[in-house]
């Protein structure tokens, strides 16, 4: 089963060519030097940029695999949401016009799931129950996997997201846009004992995450003249201990059977490295993406249209499927528009 993946919900031009989960091709294109002069992603420069990179790409991963149109392959997939509406539009509308076009099937996904599912058919077998962290730019979210499409939330921030975080402490300590990365690499020259953050809503059975404080006391602490690098350990330090303290105390309860974490901040060093040691103490498979496809990409989005299919060989989604900028509600869809 060929299938030719879509994902512009952010600012992340990616398409990605798959032989069922396999990936055969995979292009992305970031938008970051776009959006670094303004210090965040602007909606309609992503909306543009999507509109002017994807079409190359898409010849691009086609051409590369010798395949002469979409119609060559057997599924179009495409992120429907959660993400900027703008950006969605593109992928999705191109998408749709291409499966209407070819004939093609067309599968439209939820991109929470879809990070997720980085790890289907990766060639190791998880097993289920699965406690997931999911940590990215837009979304904080500890869930409860009983399958691969059956997936709930337990919890998640009551403001902003880890990845937003990292990037507003990225900001106030001076690094470009987006800094989590650069705030990472920065944290490796600090102290994480030297600056005194707190930690909101540290009671580890409380699946919930607050960090709007944190980055507020992250600017008093540069203010009282704290060193840029201490900061970004202390701020390192205290958000892994919130996001790994709660993701194992629901390992726990729920007597998981693997740990799966996806999304652009488990590119996190201190994040890895935590996960690692908590679930070796526990002889617990942790399932964590390479760096390249914790954040957004394309791979993603076909593994989880490979996810619906393989339960469902008849699913599809319709034609007249709208992008959506938010996703609410205790269970996560991985197909959109049945
Ligand atoms: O998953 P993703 O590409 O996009 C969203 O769906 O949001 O995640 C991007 C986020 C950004 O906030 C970025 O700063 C953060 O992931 N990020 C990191 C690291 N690398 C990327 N945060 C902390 N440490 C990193 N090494
Ligand atoms: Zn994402």
């Amino acid at each position: 089963m060929m299938i030719l993946a879509v994902e512009t919900s952010c600012d992340d031009t990616a398409v990605a060519l798959l032989d069922g989960c396999t990936p055969l091709q995979e292009r992305v294109r970031s938008q970051e030097e776009v959006h670094a002069a303004h210090g965040g992603v602007v909606p309609e420069l992503a909306s543009r940029d999507h509109l002017r990179v994807l079409p190359s790409l898409v010849d691009s991963v086609l051409g590369s695999a010798g395949l002469g149109s979409p119609g060559d392959v057997d599924v179009l997939a495409a992120t429907a949401g959660p993400g900027l509406v703008g950006s969605l539009l593109v992928g999705l509308s191109w998408t749709k016009a291409a499966a209407w076009a070819s004939g093609a099937r067309f599968i439209a996904v939820n991109h929470l799931a879809a990070h997720l599912h980085i790890h289907y058919g990766c060639g190791l077998e998880v097993s289920f129950p699965a406690v997931a962290l999911l940590v990215s730019g837009g979304h904080t979210c500890i869930l409860r996997m009983n399958a691969w499409n059956d997936i709930h939330l337990l919890g998640t921030t009551r403001d902003d997201a880890a990845g937003e975080a990292f990037d507003k402490t990225a900001k106030l300590a001076g690094l470009g846009y987006p800094g989590g990365a650069e705030l990472d690499r920065l944290a490796d020259t600090g102290d994480p004992e030297a600056v005194s953050l707190p930690s909101p809503m540290a009671d580890p059975s409380l699946p919930e995450f607050s960090f709007s404080g944190l980055k507020t006391a992250a600017r008093s602490a540069l203010e009282g003249g704290a060193r840029p690098c201490d900061l970004a350990a202390s701020f390192r330090r205290t958000v892994v201990d919130l996001l790994v303290g709660k993701l194992m105390h629901q390992c726990d309860l729920m007597r998981a059977e693997s740990v799966l974490a996806a999304g652009g901040v488990t590119a996190n060093s201190l994040l890895r490295e935590s996960l690692r040691s908590e679930c070796r103490k526990r002889g617990m498979p942790l399932f964590l993406p390479d760096r390249e496809h914790a954040v957004d990409n394309a791979l993603m989005v076909g593994r989880s249209a490979a996810a619906v299919l393989d339960e469902d060989p008849d699913a599809s989604s319709s034609l007249s499927c709208n992008a959506f900028a938010r996703w609410r509600g205790p269970r996560l869809e991985t197909l959109c528009c049945r």
